[in-house]
């Protein structure tokens, strides 16, 4: 079963669309079945006025990018590959909720469709079992300082099997390396797009506290010893929670907080 791709799960914009429950995230298709990668897509559509929740997907990606300029790995047709559009009406500073927002609704859609324990780990992966399993790529579109558009770019290894990559054998997962048999892609988009509206609304309502309540039970490094590696330094601490803008709060080991807005955390091993 491993690696195949089932009939009833091709992508297209009319399957992509078919009781999908959203006003805008989704409602506006466009599927490639294969691109350089779906965020280059999404910023070229994103300047040409594509409305909000505009999606960009495809089956292949032959230049996929994930954070800090590494790539990321997905063979064709197995995998959920996509950008979505956003045009929040935010500060600059505040676009990072929109990782937040999206991490929750991928987590939680893992988590009720398939029943695996997935967790988020700041400030965008999902892991399952210890190990990634989604990565979320957020661009910003900013002209005269004004946001105009975020594009966040969504991976999430669903029939693949990282464990014939050398390069990610050990540190990657897939749900169906996890459930051991594959899992139907478009079930988990329509969810996560559903998701990822309902939370974006209670975003722009000012419910960050729910977000927060959520994030805090899924969040696999809340309330342990992080590391944190940020531009070359090193801080080690207790990783609370985030704030507002969706920043990492940490507890250094003599009890001082500090914000983190961009890193790389681990958990520490003692
Ligand atoms: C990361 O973990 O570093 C982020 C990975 C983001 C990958 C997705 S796949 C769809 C979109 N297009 C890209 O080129 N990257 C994102």
């Amino acid at each position: 079963m491993k690696g195949q791709i089932l009939i009833s799960d091709s992508l297209s914009a009319e399957s992509i669309k078919e009781g999908l429950k959203t006003e805008r995230f989704g409602q506006e298709v466009t599927y490639l079945p294969s691109t350089a990668s779906t965020n280059l897509v999404a910023k070229k559509h994103a300047q040409q006025g594509a409305p909000e929740g505009s999606l960009i997907i495809t089956d292949y990606q032959t230049q996929g990018r994930g954070r800090l300029e590494r790539r990321w790995w997905s063979p064709p047709g197995e995998n959920l590959l996509f950008s979505l559009i956003f045009r929040p009406p935010f500060k600059i500073t505040h676009t990072f909720r929109l990782t937040v927002v999206s991490s929750l609704a991928v987590a939680e859609t893992i988590r009720q469709e398939t029943g695996l324990e997935a967790s988020i780990k700041w400030p965008n992966d999902v892991y399952i079992k210890g190990k990634k399993v989604s990565g979320i790529l957020s661009e910003l579109g900013v002209k005269d300082e004004q946001l105009q558009y975020v594009t966040v770019g969504i991976g999430i290894n669903v029939n693949s099997n990282p464990s014939i990559n050398p390069e990610i054998q050990d540190i990657a997962t897939s749900i169906s390396m996890e459930l051991g048999q594959s899992f139907p892609r478009l079930r988990l988009l329509k969810v996560i797009l559903e998701l990822i509206e309902h939370y974006y609304h209670l975003l722009k309502k000012g419910d960050f506290s729910s977000l927060k309540k959520t994030w805090d039970s899924l969040s696999l490094i809340k309330g342990k010893r992080v590391t944190v590696v940020s531009g070359g330094h090193l801080q080690e601490g207790i990783a609370e929670s985030i704030d507002k803008e969706g920043f990492l709060i940490l507890r250094n080991y003599s009890g001082r907080r500090s914000r983190i807005i961009s890193a790389d955390v681990s958990l520490s091993l003692v």
